[in-house]
């Protein structure tokens, strides 16, 4: 019997009988687990990366297709510096396919993977996917400068283009794009805070019209195949 108790997995020699802390067939023995939750944690943003998002995030799929479905005409005139420090205004892509995302760089959770989506749906699209310009457009210029862009895109895609401006210039793009933002509450230091965003993604026409909005959500696959009928 002593012997049968030494060979016990560890926690589970004293006061650990059927059904106790030690018990390997406890069912709240996973659910204490830290580990297990990092790893449920680490598939959740493998999947979400790699195969697009959560079902029923940021509402449920009736919801979202509401709210999808009263955006009809955004965008408009922008004038912005772009991550090389070149001025840009929409006229700067006349012609081309514009895949237009609003965020900032300092986003923890929904902005790397949205930008990493719009990165990879057009990657899917091959070659016809060289006449859409994807563009990250800063919301937090305070934070977001050239150089901060510069690092931020290259991380992303090849072709992305991130344009920040002042936080008038910001604020007429974002008003032309109908996207909210709104500056959260700074917590430990004067630049440590959060940005709460739309965080849809606009596809426009080569001339500046507005043709689709592709919401938080959406796999790579699906974005692309939607680009893909108008190329
Ligand atoms: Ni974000």
């Amino acid at each position: 019997m002593d012997f049968l108790r030494l060979q016990r997995p560890r926690g589970g020699g004293s006061g650990g009988g059927p059904g106790g802390p030690g018990d390997p067939n406890d069912p709240h023995r996973l659910r204490r687990n830290p580990l297990v939750w990092i790893a449920v944690l680490g598939a959740i943003i493998l999947y979400t990366v790699y195969d697009g998002g959560l079902p029923g995030m940021p509402g449920s799929e009736d919801e979202t297709r509401r709210r999808i479905d009263q955006i009809t005409d955004v965008g408009g005139p922008f004038e912005l510096t772009d991550h090389n420090g070149r001025a840009v205004t929409e006229q700067s892509f006349r012609g081309r396919y514009m895949l237009v995302y609003f965020g900032y760089t300092w986003c923890p959770d929904v902005c790397p993977i949205d930008v990493l989506v719009m990165g990879q749906a057009v990657e899917m699209l091959g070659q016809v996917g060289d006449q859409v310009q994807p563009l990250f457009i800063t919301v937090d210029p305070a934070r977001d400068t050239v150089d901060a862009l510069a690092i931020y895109a290259a991380n992303f895609h090849a072709r992305l283009l991130a344009l920040t401006g002042s936080e008038t210039e910001v604020a007429a793009a974002a008003a032309a794009y109908k996207v909210y933002y709104g500056k959260g509450e700074e917590a430990e230091s004067p630049d440590d805070y959060l940005v709460d965003h739309t965080d849809n993604m606009y596809l426009m026409g080569p001339d500046g019209v507005f043709l689709e909005v592709f919401p938080h959500g959406m796999r790579p696959s699906e974005i692309a195949h939607a680009i893909g009928q108008y190329l």
